[in-house]
């Protein structure tokens, strides 16, 4: 039996994916044979309703000098973080002589709006490769992984922060309490804790399985941030639904007592009770859709490969390698991953070792269908291929929430 990394209970597991490698592990041929696969399975917690990985790879093998994902490839992403940035700057009236602080600031994507406007800023950024495009931009970063021995050695060099913002990173990191007592310590008394991450919610209600891969460490909900937060005499004073990475919460946090608490907590609190989010059996009609998602899936990849029709995939995103790898798919039933990501390419996916190519191979290769694994970043992609998609008579294959050719 396996223990809660947040309150130690007995953990309920619910979802079994196998072997899974590390998700942004793109790699060459000849690095086939020592790759490194670890058994993916997930459970509920029924004490503090945290959703979380049995098993997960050391911080190190995930996160170094090669790391794959820059955040700056969306244009969409771009906008999302400048209007993040900006209601901080709002929320805490901003000035100059502020700090703030960015935990997995990565390329800088949202930190430079603050850079931007001159305000005092560091950015904890661990993997050297992104950290360096955000320090080439002009913003102040440690190439470190934050945490609370991190926090204490921050306060004597620039003082407490009026904010620490954080986003996609809060899910990744196993050793929470560690990152807590960091906040706790690091927060000014009327400073705020903002972060966001996809939404246990969303994924439920979409069964959108492939947010669950080795750096998702942690599914989110009100009810569980809630029970984190209080472990660590902060409060979560506000939430705030976003439709980025199919579906965010963004959570707002300050020290106990020190803020007013939004009736949106309250309110998102009784939403997640309505959707079962407290109870295990949610979790367990979850699996029953993903299974029924991956025959559908596989029966319409395989009954294409035998019509001789061309598959190819778009977007090399990492919830891919959970599909790719959980469903069986191979590069029998698609041609490549196109993808705009320089370092993916003229490499092989994770597991399945499909070939990524860059995005120009795409209109070239004249496909009959597109497998759209970047399919949170869909409203943007689809306007950009809208025409040559129309034009050409070639489908995308949709798998969330449901499998769909359109
Ligand atoms: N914030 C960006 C965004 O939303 O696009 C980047 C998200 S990326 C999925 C996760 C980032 O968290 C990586 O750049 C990784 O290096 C960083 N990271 C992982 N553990 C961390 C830690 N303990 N402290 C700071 N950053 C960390
Ligand atoms: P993400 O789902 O983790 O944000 O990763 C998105 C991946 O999709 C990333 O590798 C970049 C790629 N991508 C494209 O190839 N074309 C696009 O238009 C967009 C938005 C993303």
């Amino acid at each position: 039996m396996k223990k809660c990394l947040i309150c130690n209970s007995e953990i309920e597991k619910f979802i079994d994916f196998g072997q899974q490698p590390i998700a942004n592990g793109f790699l060459l041929e000849e690095q086939f044979e020592k790759e490194y696969f670890f058994q993916m399975e997930v459970g509920f917690c029924p004490k503090c309703k945290m959703v979380q990985l049995l098993e997960q790879p050391d911080r190190e093998q995930m996160f170094h000098e090669n790391y794959a994902f820059f955040s700056s490839t969306s244009n969409y992403m771009k906008k999302h973080f400048k209007e993040f940035a900006d209601s901080i700057i709002e929320l805490q009236s901003l000035q100059k002589n502020s700090f703030v602080v960015e935990v997995g600031c990565n390329d800088g994507i949202m930190i430079q709006n603050f850079m931007q406007q001159g305000i005092g800023h560091l950015g904890v950024e661990p993997s050297k490769n992104v950290a360096q495009v955000a320090k080439d931009k002009g913003i102040n970063v440690t190439t470190e992984f934050f945490d609370a021995t991190l926090a204490e050695n921050t306060i004597p060099k620039y003082g407490k922060a009026d904010a620490i913002i954080s986003a996609n990173v809060m899910c990744h990191i196993p050793y929470m309490h560690s990152i807590f007592e960091g906040i706790e310590k690091l927060l000014k008394d009327d400073g705020v804790f903002v972060f966001e991450d996809p939404y246990a919610g969303d994924i439920i209600q979409k069964a959108s399985f492939d947010q669950i891969y080795d750096e998702h460490t942690f599914l989110f909900s009100v009810l569980s941030v809630s029970y984190l937060a209080n472990m660590h005499n902060l409060e979560v004073i506000d939430v705030q639904h976003q439709i980025t990475h199919g579906g965010s919460m963004r959570y707002t946090l300050a020290h106990r007592g020190k803020k007013k608490i939004s009736s949106n907590v309250a309110k998102q609190i009784q939403i997640e009770k309505d959707l079962g989010l407290d109870s295990l059996q949610a979790y367990q009609e979850f699996t029953n859709k993903v299974l029924i998602v991956k025959n559908d899936l596989m029966k319409l990849l395989n009954q294409l490969k035998k019509d001789g029709k061309k598959v190819v995939a778009y977007g090399a995103t990492s919830k891919s390698t959970t599909v790719t790898n959980y469903f069986g798919i191979t590069p029998e039933h698609i041609s490549f991953i196109c993808d705009t990501t320089p370092t993916k390419h003229n490499k092989f996916s994770p597991g399945a070792h499909i070939p990524v190519v860059p995005y120009e191979n795409f209109r070239e290769s004249d496909p009959d269908y597109v497998l759209l694994f970047a399919w949170n970043h869909a409203k943007e992609i689809m306007e950009k291929e809208e025409e040559y998609m129309r034009s050409n008579g070639v489908k995308w294959i949709m798998y969330v929430p449901n499998v769909a050719t359109i």
